[in-house]
């Protein structure tokens, strides 16, 4: 498994800044984000009562309260290498409304098994490259996959350093913030077996978002399996 070291992992230096916003999204204290209720609202079309549905980069796993709260009967499962992520997410998620064995500690290139759905949202940009995790999430996926990252005309590469990391890591730890270019992982995508559409992003409208200095492109990518409808 291709689970960073913690010491190189810049989600666990992020205990000021992030653990504790995760924790109350993973209690269900805050509001939903917009990307997550888009994403409920683009993939509905597609879901069925019992399905199962993998949510790669999960962070907390929060993204179940998304589906909890409308009686959507779909069986939620996350992974993370962040295991202090999944940690919170194991112990502040209600096992009624996630079990805490949904939640596995895993990097999206090692993903296995076989999922109706597969979502990948705010994750791709740290990937040094998005071929062999897109490329796993393809081939889990028997239905549909669900990818929102920054994508842009041309590709990026970006190995940089963080302003709101932990002290000590600060300014220093360096990690991938890539935009990889939309053509490229729409052919991808395709070369895999889906039939790619475009959704425009509700939160940036497909602009620009500057977070922590640095601009985000988001765009929003479905893939729907061919022959699958
Ligand atoms: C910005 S957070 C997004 C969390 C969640 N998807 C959301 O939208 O709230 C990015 C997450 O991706 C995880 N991550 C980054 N690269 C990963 C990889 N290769 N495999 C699994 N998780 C990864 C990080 O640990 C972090 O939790």
């Amino acid at each position: 498994m291709r689970i960073p070291h913690p010491e190189y992992n810049i989600w666990e230096h992020t205990r000021e800044s992030l653990f504790p916003l995760y924790a109350q999204r993973a209690k269900g204290e805050t509001s939903e984000l917009t990307c997550h209720s888009q994403c409920v609202e683009v993939i509905g079309p597609h879901l069925v009562p019992g399905m199962t549905f993998m949510d790669v980069g999960c962070g907390a796993g929060d993204f179940v309260w998304s589906f909890h709260r409308r009686g959507i009967a779909i069986e939620y499962h996350g992974m993370d290498f962040t295991r202090s992520f999944i940690d919170i997410g194991r112990e502040k998620i209600p096992p009624e409304v996630l079990p805490p064995d949904r939640l596995q500690l895993g990097a999206a290139e090692d993903l296995a098994g076989r999922f109706d759905v597969v979502v990948c949202i705010n994750t791709m940009q740290c990937f040094a490259d998005f071929r062999e995790p897109v490329e796993r999430m393809c081939r889990a996926a028997r239905k549909v996959v669900y990818l929102r990252s920054t994508l842009d005309e041309d590709e990026q590469i970006r190995y940089e350093t963080d302003g709101y990391l932990d002290e000590g890591y600060k300014n220093r730890l360096r990690s991938y913030f890539n935009i990889f270019a939309l053509r490229d992982v729409i052919a991808f995508m395709e070369s895999e077996g889906f039939e790619v559409s475009r959704i425009v992003d509700e939160r940036t409208r497909d602009g620009v978002e500057m977070s922590a200095g640095k601009p985000f492109p988001w765009k929003i990518l479905l893939g729907v399996r061919r022959g699958s409808t």
